[in-house]
Parts: structure tokens; sequence; C-alpha cells
């Protein structure tokens, strides 16, 4: 992709990515889903279709569901997945309209393993897909791995360590600051309360102004802006490696078969890509979901039939923490 690509185009990259590597495409699943108590709520995560697979409950058979888009194996599966996070254990609605990269409703690009490949194949596709294919600056590109604190689940992810320490060695750049430890918060993924769960490792892109290829001082620095709730430093795509169920005492218990569910956010990725024009230029460049042509064509529309023009201006919180809109600022 030399010239800055579209979102579809972007969409579509991914999905053709995960092709190549033998997965069954498969449609979006309703944003309405039905949990396992009997209650309606939103999906969530692009796992939420799969989680009687996960559990063992149903086999591995995607390629056979209705409306497959393109037919590969039955234990590897990619889509792209309306979500809405408004309430329960992944709530956005306290960031949605104060930051540029949380929606009402997002896009999550996901690629999952049902018993198949496990995370040497995730983590390399991983850094095929972002640093060989899309080409973003492996500068900027930090991987967080889970090191559990006293009483948490599971061990610390040396395995993940390992194999992303390979890849950033294979290209001159340092594990140790490339790679960033995180704890059960940020990187041991459960959907809810209960239900498949299991350590993660997420990608985080340092976005402050400068040279698309940051030297050591600067990606020492941007190791620090990881997990920082900050728009400077974002994360794109979380890598689960599904091996636990979370019952309701409270306890893990080892699945049948060890699993992978990712999720990217497609509006966050299209948003760097468009923002920088393709990794050339982080100096001026303005990243936010909002200025992606995912919205243009709305806020386009919008201006058309209101008369007034999109600023991209974010609302600032008052010194009681109250939302004060753009206009009284
Ligand atoms: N299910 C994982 C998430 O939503 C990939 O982050």
């Amino acid at each position: 992709m030399s010239a800055v690509p579209t979102a579809a185009q972007i969409r579509q990259s991914f999905l053709d990515f995960f092709k190549e590597k033998q997965h069954t495409i498969v449609p979006s699943d309703n944003v309405g889903y039905t949990s396992r108590d009997g209650a309606r709520i939103f999906t969530n995560a692009g796992m939420n279709q799969f989680v009687p697979i996960f559990l063992g409950e149903r086999s591995a058979d995607v390629d056979t569901w209705p409306g497959v888009l393109h037919k590969g194996l039955p234990t590897r599966a990619a889509d792209t997945q309306k979500c809405i996070r408004a309430g329960g254990k992944h709530n956005d609605l306290e960031d949605v309209g104060l930051d540029t990269y949380h929606h009402t409703l997002f896009e999550m690009l996901g690629n999952w393993s049902f018993g198949d490949y496990f995370k040497k194949e995730a983590i390399s596709w991983a850094w095929e897909l972002v640093i060989e294919r899309w080409k973003f600056p492996p500068t900027r590109v930090f991987a967080t791995i889970y090191q559990p604190g006293k009483g948490d689940p599971a061990e610390r992810d040396q395995e993940a360590w390992d194999i992303w320490a390979e890849k950033f060695r294979s290209i001159g750049l340092d594990p140790d600051i490339h790679i960033v430890n995180g704890n059960k918060k940020d990187n041991f993924w459960m959907m809810g309360d209960t239900g498949p769960c299991g350590p993660c490792t997420e990608i985080h892109i340092d976005l402050t102004p400068g040279a698309p290829n940051l030297d050591e001082d600067r990606q020492r620095a941007g190791a620090l802006l990881v997990n920082g709730s900050d728009a400077s430093c974002i994360e794109i795509w979380n890598n689960v490696f599904i091996q636990y169920n979370a019952n309701p005492d409270g306890s893990f218990v080892p699945l049948p078969a060890q699993h992978v569910d990712t999720g990217m956010g497609f509006e966050r990725v299209c948003s760097i890509i468009q923002g920088t024009k393709n990794f050339t230029d982080f100096e001026t460049a303005k990243i936010s979901n909002y200025d992606t042509d995912v919205f243009k064509p709305i806020f386009d529309e919008l201006t058309k039939l209101s008369g007034k023009t999109y600023a991209s201006t974010l609302p600032k919180a008052n010194e009681q923490g109250h939302v004060v809109p753009v206009t009284e600022q």
C-alpha cells in the first residue's frame, strides 16, 4: 500500500491477510447478543459468537456457518465484528466523546484459532501484518505481555516475551525496551466476570510527533507511555491466549484446548495509517479516529444538513469534572 489506503481497503487487507493463512471469513454477528444467563446484552468483542467452541460445547465448524464469506479451515476464523461497549466489564461510555479513539459502536477486526495454532503463529502473523505488510515504523511499536501480581491467575507469559524478543532483535531493536510487562487489568483478558479467558499480548503505537522512526532515547520514552490512557500512545491490537474458563466462584479452570482470540481496533488503525499519510508524517499528523473516511462522509452530510462545520475539537472537563460543550469554552 503506497498511496494512503481507504478504510475499506484497510479492512479488506486485514481479511485478505488471514485468508492467506487459511482462515474462514465469517460475517459480523449481530450487535445484540443473548448472554449465557439469558440476558440480552451487546456484543462486546469479536469472540462472543465463538464462546461455545472455546468451551468445547461445539466443535470447530466455522467453515459450515451460514453466510461464510470465504471458506478456509474449520479451526480458523477471521472477521470484522460490530461491537458496543456500554456496560459490564468492558464499558467505554466514560471515554466516548472525550477522546479521539473510543466509540459507542466500533468495528473489531479479529482472527481466531480453535485449538489450532497458538502463540508462535499468532504473534508472528501480528508482526508480519503490522510491520512487514502495513509497515508501521517498528521503533514506534511496543508489545505488552502478562506479568501477574500476587494472587493473580496464570504465570508470567515468558513464551510470548521470547517470541516478541526474537522479532524485535531480528531488526536490531532492543526487546527490553520494546516489550513491556502488563498486570492482570491490562494483560489478562476476560469477556466478563465469568467465561473463557487468558493472558494476552497487546500492540501499542507511539504517536508522539517526530520522525517516523525514533532513536533509542525516544524509544525508551515511548515505552513509558504504554497503557498511560493517553492519545499519544494507543493500543491497536490485542492477542488473547484463551486457556481458562473463569467460574462464578472465582476459580480459573483450564479449558480442554488452547485457543487464540484477537481484536484490532479498526478505526484506530485507520486513524494512524491515514493520519500519518501512510507513516510518512508523524510531525504534523492529526491522528483521530474521527478524521478518517470512516466518519468523514457522515460529518460531510451533517455539515450539509446543519450548516455547521465539523472542527475536530474535543470538549474539556471543567474544574468540577463536568464536560463543557465546545461551544461554551
Ligand atoms: N477479545 C479480545 C478483546 O476484546 C481480543 O480485546
